[in-house]
C-alpha cells in the first residue's frame, strides 16, 4: 500500500516497545508515523500522552492515531476527552475492524499487558485496513460527537 496518511503514536512507560514495533510496521505498509513518544522507560502519566497523540487527530495534521498503555484504558479515557476524538480499546481484531466500519473511530488503543506483539500488529491492520460505512452509522456517530460539550 502507497499512502501520505500520518499516524500519531504515543504510549506511557510501559508499552514503549510496543509502540516503537507499530511504528516500524506501519511504516513499512506505506503510513506515515508520527510518534511522539515518550522514548525512555522512566514512569510517566498516560494522559499527558494520550492527550497529547489525540490533539495531533483532532487538529488534522494526523488522520488517525494508535496509543498504548498498560491495559489499552486509561489512555483511551483520556483521548476521549478531546473533542473530536472517537477511540477505542481492542483486544481483537473484529473490533478493530468495526469500530471503524461502524463507529468511525479516528483512534484506536492498546493495552501491552493484554494482548501480545503478534495479535497487536494484526489488530493494527485490522483497523487501518477497514473503512466507515457511513449510512445509518453516520447519523450515531453524529450523536456521538453531540454528547461532547
Ligand atoms: C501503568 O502502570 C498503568 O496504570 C497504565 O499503563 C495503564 O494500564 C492505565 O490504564
Amino acid at each position: 500500500m502507497t499512502t501520505n496518511k500520518r499516524i500519531a503514536l504515543s504510549s506511557d512507560h510501559a508499552a514503549i516497545e510496543l509502540r516503537q514495533a507499530i511504528a516500524a510496521h506501519i511504516k513499512s505498509k506505506g503510513w506515515v508515523a508520527v510518534d511522539i513518544g515518550p522514548t525512555t522507560p522512566e514512569s510517566t502519566h498516560y494522559p499527558k500522552h494520550g492527550q497529547a497523540a489525540a490533539r495531533l487527530v483532532a487538529s488534522g495534521d494526523c488522520q488517525l492515531g494508535i496509543i498504548l498503555c498498560g491495559t489499552g484504558q486509561g489512555i483511551m479515557m483520556a483521548a476521549n476527552k478531546i473533542k473530536g476524538i472517537r477511540c477505542g480499546t481492542c483486544s481483537d481484531t473484529y473490533s478493530a475492524g468495526m469500530i471503524r466500519q461502524h463507529n468511525d473511530a479516528n483512534m484506536l488503543s492498546l493495552g501491552v499487558r493484554v494482548v501480545g506483539d503478534g495479535l497487536a500488529l494484526d489488530i493494527v491492520d485490522a483497523f487501518l485496513n477497514a473503512s466507515f460505512e457511513g449510512g445509518r452509522h453516520a447519523t450515531r456517530v453524529q450523536m456521538i460527537d453531540a454528547l461532547q460539550a
